[in-house]
């Protein structure tokens, strides 16, 4: 197999977990025989540094090209710090979003047994949770208008839904729930908000081609409070584009830190994908950064772009022998974590790459 994969390392500590996760790439490669090569890409505040643009037309004729791309974070403390800058390094993925057609973010809250230690929920109510969250991605409040008063004062985004957008992504959700455990939560804000009424309304119309599955539909901010309560009752949750982003951060806890949490963005054409985690300019540049998300978001590459289940297995158990041995980067660490197990960045990724070695 020949592939081309467009890896976008982006700002912070996006370029110290791509590394890591394109390393993975080139050693999955070597190990079955397939041919991958790779381009880059310029996105994010690195973006705007070199040519004044958040996504310039070169990352995005790339992408387009491509059969696969790797993304690592955008964002930089100037930004956050400055609301009144216009050119901002989040515009660029929001715009290759919407121009790749990525309207399905798939988000697994995979959880290591392992891990369990890790989490600031008990083990008592996380074991077993298996969650993965369908979030709709290319509409909703990021896209709708925006708008600023003459005087600054008043400000507006629109939260805009259109009922086919609704449907793509309800079918893709239920066809998953048809592939695991058969059920459904469809979340959003229907007591409150016209959008999430077009939603639930249109989720339900969705369901009834899918009879098998058991569909409840539930509110925001109610989800919010039984993903920590009693996550074991979810198994696939499908949400819109706001209330996905916030709910996944959330559920990042379970499988204990942001730095574990991988992404599928998937629709139209080339999948992409990306861990759930920012640039985290808190750590950038510390060789501290967890690099997993990065690893896990290439084994999601492999099974849903290439078809290649195995490669992705092979990735995901030599982490979990990784984990089992006791190693962790600081995001993960816990009582039970000695000196001598506390990885950083380069340390941890390499140690994957041996056991994947070891394992193949
Ligand atoms: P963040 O996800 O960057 O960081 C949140 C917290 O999680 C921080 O304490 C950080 O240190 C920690 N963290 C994140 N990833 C980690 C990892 N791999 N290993 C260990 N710890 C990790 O969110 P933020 O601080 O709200 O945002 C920082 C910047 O990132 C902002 O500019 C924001 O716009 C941007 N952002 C980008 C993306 C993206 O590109 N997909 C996602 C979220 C935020
Ligand atoms: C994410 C991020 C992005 C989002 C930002 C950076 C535009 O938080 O990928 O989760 O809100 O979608
Ligand atoms: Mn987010």
């Amino acid at each position: 197999m020949k592939k081309n994969i467009l890896v976008i390392p982006g700002d912070g500590i996006g370029p110290e977990v791509t590394a890591w996760g394109k390393a993975v790439l080139t050693e999955i490669a070597e190990l079955s025989g397939h041919e991958f090569t790779f381009d880059e890409g310029l996105m994010g505040h690195a973006a705007i540094e070199a040519e004044g643009n958040p996504l310039p037309d070169e990352t995005l004729e790339k992408a387009r090209r491509s059969d696969a791309i790797l993304f690592g974070a955008v964002g930089h403390a100037l930004y956050d710090n400055d609301p009144s800058l216009k050119v901002r390094p989040e515009q660029g993925l929001l715009k290759i979003r919407k121009e790749l057609g990525l309207y399905a973010n798939l988000r697994p809250i995979l959880l290591f047994d392992e891990l369990l230690e890790a989490s600031s929920i008990k083990s008592s109510i996380l074991k077993g949770t298996d969650i993965l969250f369908f979030r709709e991605l290319t509409g909703d409040v990021y896209f709708g208008e925006k708008q600023r008063s003459e005087d600054r004062n008043t400000a507006s985004d629109l939260m805009i839904y259109h009922k086919y957008e609704v449907e793509r992504i309800a079918h893709k959700a239920f066809e998953a729930a048809m592939q695991r455990g058969r059920k459904l939560c469809s979340v959003d804000k229907a007591n409150v908000l016209e959008s999430s009424r077009l939603w639930r309304e249109t989720v339900q119309e969705v369901a009834k081609s899918y009879p098998e599955v058991e569909t409840v539909h539930m509110f925001v901010d109610n989800a919010a409070m039984q993903l920590i309560k009693d996550p074991k009752q979810f198994d696939v949750v499908l949400t819109a584009n706001l209330f996905g982003d916030i709910l996944t951060d959330e559920a990042s806890q379970i499988a204990g830190s942001m730095g574990m949490l991988a992404s599928a963005s998937v629709g139209d054409g080339t999948g992409f994908f990306e861990p759930i985690h920012g640039s985290a300019h808190d750590i950038a540049g510390k060789n501290i950064a967890n690099p997993l998300a990065s690893i896990l978001s290439v084994a999601l590459m492999l099974e849903i772009s290439f078809g290649l289940k195995e490669e992705a297995q092979l990735i995901i158990s030599a982490i979990d022998q990784v984990l089992k041995e006791g190693y962790r980067t600081a995001d993960i660490a816990d009582k039970n974590t000695s000196a001598s197990h506390l990885l950083g960045t380069a340390e941890m990724g390499g140690l994957v790459l041996k056991f994947i070695k070891q394992k193949s």
